[in-house]
């Protein structure tokens, strides 16, 4: 009797499969609600525009802004018992802001930009106030259980270099030690913006005024504090943003540049010339680039948004980054990867410098400065100076005119951990878990799309110059296509939380069942969070038994995986979809796996010889004459 035998193989790139587009599981919003794995949240209340604003690990709960509200939510279960301040801008703000010709999109109300812990009992919150912005302590008791959250009676700020005017811009901002640090537009017509030190016991400064070569018209993206040694005087604060590129006018150059800045948290501005302005301000081009087959340089420059990963070691976090292209010649987005080392060489490599008749970018060669431009004072390299106004003129003359490195970094192993091009959609945001599995920890990017949706993906090493990306799902949080913005919590919640215009959605990180009801579906899926039980696909976690868990994200192989599981498996069963066609002598057979990363080989081995024929087609033509036997024999892995 002749046998047919049923190979599942992985398909490698450049199959027909088409691994790198397609996700394994795509979920529509009917779909993903059917899978009771997500908590959709949003409140009765005329609002809009919901951001996370911050994430409370230690009270488990997380901190919302939206139009003229403030909310506290349960990490756990957003839709239990919210707590909810009304925080309206009053109605002489609204009438004096539509005066001044505003408001025209709504914008005459309080958009609430701003949430950060002040100390153990109250939060500090700033909004756009109509234009006009704001900022007040919020009392959120010692414990959750407390279950307090209101504003402090009468007590309002200035909210200038805190909050926007225009809730359309963009901020970013961290409040250490007492002192608020902002990127943000600081004024009514939305022209000035810098990167601010407000609050706290030490002076306000501000980044250089109107001074194209410092910040020029920057989208602020993300602010960090990163200590660069144990010298606590070291301490730097890391901003991420982009702006307009100086040479833009015309030609190649790119039009929006991706940049890293960097200042240090004790610089208090300098004593003769940069009074209250930054004397160790400096920044560097963040390169995210994949060379063409013809050896041309594709640049996505248009940052978007930033997620930046703890390790072990405080001073060197891994920097995730997403972008897109600028322009609209091509639509892509990438996801690159950074060193604090890499950064760091660069901000110790070559300043940049304007040269010669046709004023080029030129690395700058002459005499440096004491102390080097960039260092803080009472540092590991400057013990000798306690404070920015003592540096010298000479170097707060340099910095100002130099605040550009020469160099630009460039992403671990110089290319993109991710590229997607030749698709209806931009990657608009990024979370970053690390997942332990059977075979090794993970990293697994969860990718904010600007059509709603969001994928989860991971990315394996091939071999030592080219990698595997593997689309594990794509899920759609809202019905509307929306910019949205995406938080992560690891640890005990394993929630991801995503906000938009319209409200937040709390999603699980896995929802293992979707992949199927055989082990094959389990294994093949290869999702670090997912193992085969015996019985299931079901949640892994290190915890659990691991002999009694089948799961091989490496490989991804069922038949290594699935022994004894097999029979029931891959018989074309759940995994495959096998479909008949009778037509005249002989028959249609066609295998559809359900995995993009599958692809189907049909081994038919005719009596009396020892090697199989081998096909390598999701379908297949057999003789019907030769072969009627066979489909009721079962298909035998091999
Ligand atoms: C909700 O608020 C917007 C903006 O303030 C306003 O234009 C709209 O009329 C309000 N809708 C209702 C139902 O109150
Ligand atoms: C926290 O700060 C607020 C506002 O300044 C103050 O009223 C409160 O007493 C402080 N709480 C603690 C525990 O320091
Ligand atoms: C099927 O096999 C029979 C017997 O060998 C042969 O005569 C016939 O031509 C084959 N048909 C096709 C379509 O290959």
């Amino acid at each position: 009797m002749q046998t047919l035998l049923l190979i599942l193989s992985l398909c490698v790139w450049g199959c027909h499969c088409n691994a790198r587009t397609t996700p394994r599981v795509h979920l529509s919003y009917k779909e993903l609600l059917e899978t009771k794995t997500i908590r959709p949240f949003s409140f009765s209340f005329n609002t809009s525009d919901y951001r996370i604003l911050h994430m409370d690990q230690d009270q488990g709960r997380l901190y919302l802004g939206s139009r003229e509200y403030l909310v506290s939510l349960d990490m756990q279960n957003v839709n239990k018992e919210p707590l909810i301040i009304h925080w309206p801008a009053t109605a002489q703000r609204k009438g004096e802001c539509k005066l001044t010709g505003k408001g025209g999109q709504g914008e005459c109300a309080n958009f609430v930009r701003l949430i950060e812990p002040w100390n153990r009992t109250h939060l500090y919150t700033c909004g756009t106030g109509a234009y006009k912005p704001i900022c007040t302590f919020i009392n959120r008791g010692w414990r959750a259980e407390e279950y307090l959250f209101r504003l402090v009676p009468g007590y309002v700020d200035s909210g200038k270099g805190k909050s926007p005017y225009d809730p359309r811009q963009e901020n970013a901002a961290a409040l250490i030690n007492g002192n608020l640090y902002a990127g943000v537009h600081v004024d009514f017509m939305g022209t000035d913006p810098a990167i601010f030190r407000t609050l706290g016991d030490r002076p306000a400064v501000r980044t250089e005024q109107y001074d194209s070569r410092w910040l020029n018209e920057p989208v602020f993206i993300k602010i960090q504090k990163i200590p660069d040694s144990a010298e606590k005087n070291d301490d730097k604060l890391y901003f991420f943003f982009r702006e307009k590129s100086l040479d833009a006018s015309g030609g190649s150059a790119p039009s929006v540049l991706a940049r890293v800045g960097r200042v240090c948290l004790n610089d208090d501005g300098g004593q003769r010339s940069l009074v209250n302005k930054w004397t160790t301000f400096l920044k560097a081009r963040l390169v995210c680039s994949v060379i063409g087959a013809d050896g041309v340089e594709t640049y996505f420059d248009e940052l978007r948004d930033v997620f930046i990963q703890r390790t072990h070691d405080e001073r060197n976090p891994i920097v995730y980054a997403v972008f897109s292209t600028a322009g609209s010649v091509f639509k892509g987005s990438a996801v690159c990867v950074y060193s604090m080392a890499d950064i760091r060489n660069v901000f110790n490599g070559p300043f940049s410098h304007k040269h010669g008749h046709n004023y080029q970018w030129t690395p700058y060669t002459g005499k440096i400065p004491y102390p080097r431009p960039g260092t803080c004072p009472g540092g590991t390299f400057t013990p000798d100076l306690h404070t920015t106004k003592a540096f010298s003129d000479e170097a707060v003359n340099f910095v100002r005119a130099h605040p550009l490195m020469y160099q630009p970094i460039y992403p671990i192993h110089k290319r993109p951990l991710v590229v997607r091009t030749g698709v209806d959609y931009r990657f608009t945001t990024i979370a970053v878990d690390l997942v332990d599995a059977v075979d090794g920890r993970y990293e697994v990017l969860f990718l904010g799309t600007d059509r709603g949706t969001v994928q989860k993906v991971i990315v394996l090493p091939k071999d030592i110059s080219t990698t595997e990306e593997l689309i594990l799902e794509e899920v759609e949080i809202f019905k509307v296509q929306n910019q949205h913005f995406l938080f992560l919590s690891c640890g005990l919640q394993q929630q991801l939380y995503v906000s938009s215009e319209r409200g937040l959605t709390q999603v699980s990180l896995h929802r293992c069942a979707v992949y199927g009801k055989a082990c094959s579906d389990c294994c093949l899926a290869r999702d670090p969070y997912c193992a085969w039980d015996g019985e299931h696909c079901s949640a892994f976690t290190p915890a659990t038994k691991r002999r009694s868990r089948r799961q091989d994200i490496k490989h991804g192989d069922p038949l290594r995986q699935c022994r004894g599981f097999n029979a029931k498996d891959l018989e074309c069963g759940p995994s495959l979809t096998l479909s008949f066609g009778v037509e005249g002598s002989s028959a249609f057979l066609e295998c559809q796996p359900r995995s993009p990363q599958a692809s189907v080989k049909w081994l038919y081995q005719k009596d009396g010889k020892r090697k199989p024929h081998q096909q390598n087609y999701c379908c297949f033509m057999l003789n019907i004459s030769y072969s009627i036997l066979i489909f009721s024999t079962p298909m035998t892995a091999v």
